[in-house]
């Protein structure tokens, strides 16, 4: 084999593996459509969550804005992420999301809500209320996924 050919199939391999890597990545278990972008912003939600934890160690309260405010607004829309029948592998959304819809709905205000004084505490510079809204807004979250997420 010459250096030419071994060096381009160095390089298709190379490609090939690239792909197959960001593939899985990206489709997220083979996730598709509506499912796959409920399941980023879901990720993205526990990226913010992380981060605000960190900035309320750190005592830094004005990066929380934009992190608090995105998580806001995801919860804001998160009901309608769910249309009927988008259940079923990959996705771990329970049944009870349709049989209740009424409880999803304020599983998601409550988060809505909880995200809504945390924006506020941050406006009024007050770390006390941002440290109980965060522990609400993690709350909210994990009982949502208690009755509307199947593991
Ligand atoms: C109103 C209900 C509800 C709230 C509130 C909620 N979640 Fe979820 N979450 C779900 C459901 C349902 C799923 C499963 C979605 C699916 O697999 O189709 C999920 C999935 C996830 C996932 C997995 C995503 C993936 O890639 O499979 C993460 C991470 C997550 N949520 C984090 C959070 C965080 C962090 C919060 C709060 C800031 C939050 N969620 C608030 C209902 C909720």
């Amino acid at each position: 084999m010459s250096l030419k050919m071994l060096i381009h199939r160095t390089k298709t391999i190379a490609i090939i593996l690239v792909t197959l890597f960001s593939g899985t990545v990206l489709a997220h278990d083979g996730a598709v459509g509506i499912v796959k972008e409920r399941m980023e912003r879901f990720q993205q939600n526990q990226k913010n969550l992380r981060l605000i934890k960190s900035h309320l160690q750190n005592g830094k309260l004005s990066p929380i804005a934009p992190l608090a405010s995105e998580i806001r607004e995801w919860a804001e829309v998160m009901p309608e992420y769910f249309p009927e029948g988008s259940d079923g592998k990959p996705s771990e959304a329970s049944p009870e999301i349709w049989s209740n819809p009424a409880g999803f709905q304020a599983a998601a205000f409550a988060n809505f809500q909880a995200a809504d004084t945390l924006m506020f505490a941050i406006e009024s510079e007050d770390i006390d209320l941002a440290k109980s809204a965060f522990r609400d807004v993690a709350a909210s979250c994990k009982s949502c996924h208690m009755s509307f997420r199947e593991r």
